[in-house]
């Protein structure tokens, strides 16, 4: 069977972690598609950089060089940011090319145009990884838990702050030397104020209520609150009554409205989300059928997120292997909120 040749949009954190994992696992990988996954050309910004990968793909810095190139039917965006990725993202899609990409900050924004541009090419879009890292929750919220009201989705999203207040928490780390390491384990955005000023988080949960209320969230809608005013003396006033300081993204919907929103919350040592520490995400999600379920792994890093938008590769490869496009999975972002959105 003829390899199915894709691109990536990058090679930082997440690209690597992609190459890594199609090459480590190329051959169960291709039982399960059917045929072989083939990377045949990743676009970067500076090609002449040192990488901790080696590949045979072509490193280009061109992105007409993947648009124009027929043999390559699946994009996967691992670039981040909002300029280029989106524009890429949808001529990708009016070009017919299935996408996958990792890019929350696109998704939450501009999801409903790429919905839109993918359903009218009969492409895949995909965006696994867009939420919790290696955690699988977007499929399950869109199709594991479709036939519940979904009530709440409460929950640690963002792998840097969690790393940074339990380092803080732990090790009584200083705020600014803590950030420096998530930021060199690769956790961090490429600007960090996104994730301690509570913007990633929103964007995150902003997503997630879309899928799980069926109504549009934006980040706009989200009241924020990042952890740039959280000191060792809160923390330890917090240990001192019996309670760690998380970031938590909550969203929830009654009869009256959705509300959803970020900020720096006590959390009593005994509540599961207390032992949830360093990289780890943990997402609660309540339905009134299904009651109350919890997703947990690590939420940001190389390898994990690559597990996320490998396994989004391979349902987009095993459809390109089928002629079929069946992975749209957002339509919901379309829908005018059922209740009001009031922060
Ligand atoms: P990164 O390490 O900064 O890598 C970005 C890559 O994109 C680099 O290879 C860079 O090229 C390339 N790039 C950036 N702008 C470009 C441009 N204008 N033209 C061509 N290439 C460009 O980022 P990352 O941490 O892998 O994150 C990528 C995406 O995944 C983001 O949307 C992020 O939010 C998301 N994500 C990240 C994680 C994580 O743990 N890091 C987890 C979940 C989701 P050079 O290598 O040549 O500089
Ligand atoms: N910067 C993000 C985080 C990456 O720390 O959670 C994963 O989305």
């Amino acid at each position: 069977m003829s390899a199915i040749n894709i691109a990536l949009l990058g090679m930082g954190t997440v690209g690597t972690g992609i190459v890594k994992v199609l090459t480590n696992n190329a051959h169960s990988i291709a039982q399960k598609v059917g045929a072989p996954v083939t990377i045949k050309k990743i676009l970067v910004k500076n090609p002449g950089k040192a990488r901790n990968v080696t590949t045979d793909a072509k490193l280009v810095t061109d992105f007409e060089e993947i648009l124009s190139d027929p043999d390559i039917k699946l994009v996967a965006e691992v670039m981040g940011g909002e300029v280029p990725a989106k524009d890429y993202m949808l001529a990708a899609l009016n070009a017919g090319k299935h996408v996958v990409t990792a890019n929350k900050d696109v998704v939450a924004k501009y999801g409903r145009e790429l919905f839109e541009a993918a359903e009218k090419s009969h492409a895949d879009f995909l965006f696994e990884a867009s939420v919790g890292g290696g955690i699988p929750i977007i499929r399950p919220l869109k199709q594991c838990l479709a036939a519940n009201k979904i009530t709440e989705i409460m929950g640690i999203v963002n792998g840097t702050t969690n790393y940074m207040l339990t380092k803080m928490t732990n090790d009584r780390m200083d705020y600014a030397e803590v950030l420096a390491e998530a930021q060199a384990k690769g956790y961090a955005e490429s600007d960090p104020t996104a994730d301690v000023g509570g913007f990633d988080a929103a964007r995150k949960i902003a997503i997630l209520a879309s899928i799980g209320f069926g109504a549009r969230v934006t980040v706009n809608d989200v009241y924020i609150e990042g952890i740039t005013n959280i000191s060792i003396e809160d923390i330890e006033y917090a240990k001192e009554l019996g309670f760690i300081i998380k970031l938590l993204a909550v969203a929830k919907q009654d009869d009256h409205g959705i509300n959803v929103r970020v900020h720096p919350a006590f959390v009593s040592v005994n509540h599961p989300l207390a032992a949830v520490n360093d990289v780890f995400n943990a997402i609660f999600v309540k339905g009134d059928a299904v009651g109350e379920t919890m997703f947990y792994g690590r939420g940001a890093g190389e390898l994990p997120t690559a597990s996320a938008v490998a396994a989004d590769i391979i349902d987009v490869a095993r459809d390109i292997r089928h002629n079929v496009s069946s992975q749209i999975l957002c339509t919901c972002f379309d829908q005018k909120p059922i209740y009001p959105v009031s922060k």
